[in-house]
């Protein structure tokens, strides 16, 4: 039935899997984004690795790409790359397929992880589904009705990007008091760092990173432990608010942040409950990502192997 390659674009590195079904079956070591200096010549780096790979396995149909930012699906192009500078405009489906002759399916990098967690992780089988991924960026995917939402310029779904303060600071894209503001890895350690300033301790940003955080906590560090329940608190605002709006069944929560577990999770759920005190939300789940890191290459992948299943008409 042939192989699919998944790409995952990153802020720090393309990851690259050649994915059988859902299985990864080769993962050859990723491209520092870094590297590059514009975006043609990233893009001819990535597509010499798919190339070299096509040799490898001569079986090989279709890309799949997940990006860190908007896209626009019809025109196959990707608009702006919130944490990755110089990407704007930039046809990347039609200049990976010229470069490799593979057909490429292209799509929001969240998109591609709820894509990966509904069709084989922990949303499987759920209708309405809201997937999330907490790293540097806070990135989101919904299913709807069995549909992944695009919105009419294919940008729905960007929870990062909702606000959970009208007066809160002022967003890079427009919105006051973006979660992404809040809960993005790096507002997370900035907070930390001044929390633990604010008690006299000089902290460095490395320990102030979620690993380090999650340590404290579990060791009963009262700075730490409010520092997640914090997080918790701002992420159940911006899902309860999604909750009312598209009342899913489930919500899937991965990325580096959500390694922290029952720390982020357990004042999660206590916090969306008291705010949906609704019949509807009474059983919804939440629920930790099925994949870590490689969702987004299983998800890209899949969407890669449904442009051959399901050619667009
Ligand atoms: C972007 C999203 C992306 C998320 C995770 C956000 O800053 O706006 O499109 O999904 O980061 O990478
Ligand atoms: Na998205």
């Amino acid at each position: 039935q042939g192989l699919t390659i998944g790409i995952d674009f990153g802020g720090t590195s393309v990851k690259i899997g050649v994915v059988n079904g859902h299985e990864l079956i080769a993962r050859p070591t990723p491209i520092k984004t870094k590297d590059y200096t514009s975006p043609a010549s990233l893009i001819f780096s990535i597509a010499s690795e798919v190339n070299r790979l096509k040799k490898e396995h001569p079986n090989i149909l279709a890309i799949g790409v997940g990006v860190p930012g908007f896209v626009h699906l019809k025109k196959g192009m990707v608009y702006e790359l919130p944490n990755v500078p110089g990407w704007s405009n930039v046809y990347l489906r039609d200049q990976l397929t010229e470069h490799t002759g593979l057909p490429c399916a292209l799509e929001n990098d969240a998109n591609c992880m709820a894509y990966a967690e509904w069709k084989h992780g922990a949303g499987k089988g759920k209708e309405d589904l809201i997937c999330l991924t907490l790293g540097t960026g806070v990135g989101s995917g919904i299913i709807s009705n069995n549909r992944m939402i695009q919105g009419s310029t294919s940008t729905a779904g960007e929870l990062g990007h909702t606000s959970i303060h009208y007066r809160g600071v002022r967003g890079t894209y427009g919105n006051n008091g973006s979660l992404e503001d809040y809960i993005g890895h790096n507002e997370i350690t900035a907070n930390a760092q001044r929390a633990y300033a604010e008690q006299g301790y000089a902290y460095t940003i490395e320990q102030c990173e979620p690993i380090p955080l999650e340590k404290n906590a579990l060791n009963g560090d009262p700075i730490a432990l409010e520092i997640w329940n914090g997080i918790a608190e701002k992420l159940a605002c911006a899902l309860a608010n999604a909750c009312w709006l598209l009342n899913p069944e489930a919500i899937v929560i991965g990325g580096g942040v959500a390694k922290a577990g029952d720390l982020l999770f357990d004042p999660l759920k206590t916090y969306i409950s008291n705010q949906l005190a609704h019949p509807f939300c009474d059983e919804l789940e939440i629920l930790p990502a099925h994949f870590s890191n490689e969702a987004g290459i299983i998800g890209a992948a899949s969407l890669a192997r449904d442009l051959i299943d399901q050619p667009a008409s």
